[in-house]
């Protein structure tokens, strides 16, 4: 089994508010047809989730958010999830939207849910979830990023490669000439990434792939605008990107 995030910034355009990038989901579905490993999808916010939640002020630690803006949070998640679903669709592929608030409770995942996602997966169908605003309980909601459902999807069904499409080649060793770093063992690369966002931009996605490279899952950061990588990397372990290679537990 395969997990593939597809970050807000490959689905979206992130400088315009609530712009999708419908040919690269196209193109990222018209990919995903070929594998034909089980896979599970999660997507980011981009410029959906992450426009609203920054407009209200709302973060991934648990607090008394604007109600509004947990209101309006949501429905963009699902505005965003339904092109993505759609285009999914267009392309024979047969999605399974799954809300977080499916499997999650308060900022626990459901053991018993994840698992039946794994079924869900196995049978064919591709359970597609998202980063969304979710209640936590005494009246406090956060913001649940696609990059921790990664981490607790991984945690739980030991998939054999997780997947990160971004809007880059992988991580660069140096922003300026832009050098990739092919494989990460061990080491934690230092991020001098200032472009952050509410859920920790590129610094949080490098913690959750550390994160999960330590429970003996590797994590590969692909660059989404060319999805033919996510295939290679699938069907023939070539990995042009950023493999964390994962650790032996
Ligand atoms: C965003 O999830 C969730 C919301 C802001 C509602 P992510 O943090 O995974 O989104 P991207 O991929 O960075 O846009």
């Amino acid at each position: 089994m395969i997990l593939i995030k597809l970050g807000g910034s490959i689905i979206t355009n992130k400088e315009k508010p609530l712009s999708a990038k419908r040919k690269i989901i196209d193109n990222l579905a018209k990919n995903l047809k070929k594998i034909d490993e089980s896979i599970i999808i999660v997507h980011g916010g981009g410029s959906y989730g992450h426009y609203w939640s920054v407009k209200y002020d709302m973060h991934t630690k648990e607090k008394k958010y604007d109600l509004r803006g947990v209101a309006i949070v949501k429905n963009s998640m699902i505005e965003l999830n339904k092109i993505v679903l759609d285009l999914l669709l267009k392309n024979k592929l047969n999605p399974y939207c799954l809300p977080p608030t499916d499997f999650m409770s308060g900022n626990k995942p459901i053991l018993k849910k994840i698992q039946e996602i794994k079924k869900i997966a196995e049978s064919g169908l591709i359970p597609v979830t998202y980063g969304d605003a979710l209640w936590f309980g005494q009246k406090k909601t956060y913001i649940l990023s696609g990059d921790k459902i990664m981490t607790h999807l991984a945690k739980i069904l030991k998939p054999r490669l997780c997947i990160f499409a971004l809007n880059e080649d992988g991580l660069y060793s140096d922003l300026k000439s832009k050098k990739l770093i092919y494989e990460l063992k061990n080491e934690r690369p230092s991020i001098s990434d200032n472009k952050m966002d509410v859920t920790g931009g590129m610094t949080r996605k490098v913690e959750e792939a550390s994160n999960i490279s330590k429970i003996g899952v590797n994590v590969f950061f692909v660059n989404g605008n060319k999805p033919e990588r996510i295939v290679k990397a699938i069907k023939n372990g070539k990995f042009e990107g950023t493999l964390f290679r994962r650790r032996n537990v």
